[in-house]
């Protein structure tokens, strides 16, 4: 996939990770939670990424974003727009994070700050990164809420979290991602809370996000089932390490390793991927 992509598009390329190791240092030793991983994603493109949990999928992208635990360090590159996310200061790195590159963390029931009003989360973000002013970012509140098809009302504006339906709160979570218009958004288990049907819902979203707007999105989920219709491309990862990765007609068409195997063989045969 990498070198195609790189033969065919290269000016498109918008993100792409070389020889990319995890580690965490533990009362165990040293651990490598992540192998080699290589990657890439053009603009306007959608890379899902799946494997069961515990396979690197989250550390992968937490330290590509400079979002490792304390014992975690990682090794490689990861270059975006031409820029090191991972040699990079932090400083430097914070000028692209929550601005450039969107992060949707895995749990939206709690990734909101539930004592902070719903417009008050999604403004403080682009007064940080664009020097908006409060009502300059309320604006910016009311467009993010019509992309992600919530109401834009004074209500919801005013709301607190907790008054949210879980559904909603992601919508919530997707919105302050856009706040700042990224070029990249990181979605990792964006749906896995959720009922079947707001699930369906959330993917359209990205769907929309990425074919009307041209965002690149990166969706990480356990379910390959969940990724497949949104993807253009897939990673599979066990262990660490990338077992396979193509074209999503490919891989879902004619996947090559086992594992991969293993899970087309989870998706219910009525779902249509
Ligand atoms: N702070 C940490 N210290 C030690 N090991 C960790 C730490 N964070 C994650 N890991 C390990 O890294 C591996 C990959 O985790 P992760 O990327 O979160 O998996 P997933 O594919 O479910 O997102 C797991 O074995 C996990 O236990
Ligand atoms: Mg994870």
């Amino acid at each position: 996939m990498q070198s195609t992509q790189k033969n065919i598009k290269n000016n498109d390329l918008l993100l792409e990770v070389n020889n990319l190791n995890v580690f965490f240092n533990t009362t165990d030793g040293l651990i490598k939670a992540v192998n080699n991983i290589n990657l890439s994603i053009n603009k306007g493109e959608c890379l899902g990424v799946v494997g069961e949990s515990g396979s690197g999928k989250t550390q992968t992208f937490f330290s590509i974003t400079g979002l490792l635990s304390n014992n975690g360090y990682c090794k490689g590159s990861a270059i975006f727009k031409g820029f090191d996310l991972i040699s990079s200061s932090k400083k430097e790195r914070m000028k692209y994070l929550g601005k450039s590159i969107g992060f949707i963390f895995q749990d939206p029931m709690t990734s909101l700050t539930p004592h902070m009003k719903i417009g008050d989360q999604l403004s403080e973000i682009s007064i940080f990164h664009d020097n908006l002013t409060k009502k300059e970012s309320l604006k910016r509140a009311l467009e993010v809420l019509d992309i992600v098809k919530l109401p834009k009302s004074r209500n919801l504006i005013t709301s607190y979290p907790h008054e949210l339906s879980g559904g909603m709160k992601q919508r919530i979570m997707i919105a302050i991602s856009l706040m700042c218009s990224p070029e990249l958004i990181i979605a990792d288990e964006p749906t896995t809370a959720l009922d079947v049907t707001t699930q369906s819902e959330i993917l359209n979203i990205f769907n929309d996000l990425k074919n009307q707007l041209g965002i690149s999105i990166i969706l990480i989920s356990h379910n390959i089932g969940v990724i497949a219709e949104t993807s253009d491309n897939i990673i599979v990862m066990k262990d660490g390490s990338i077992v396979e990765n193509g074209s999503t007609y490919n891989v879902l068409t004619n996947p090559q390793d086992k594992y991969t195997k293993l899970l087309l063989s989870c998706i219910p045969p009525w779902l249509d991927v």
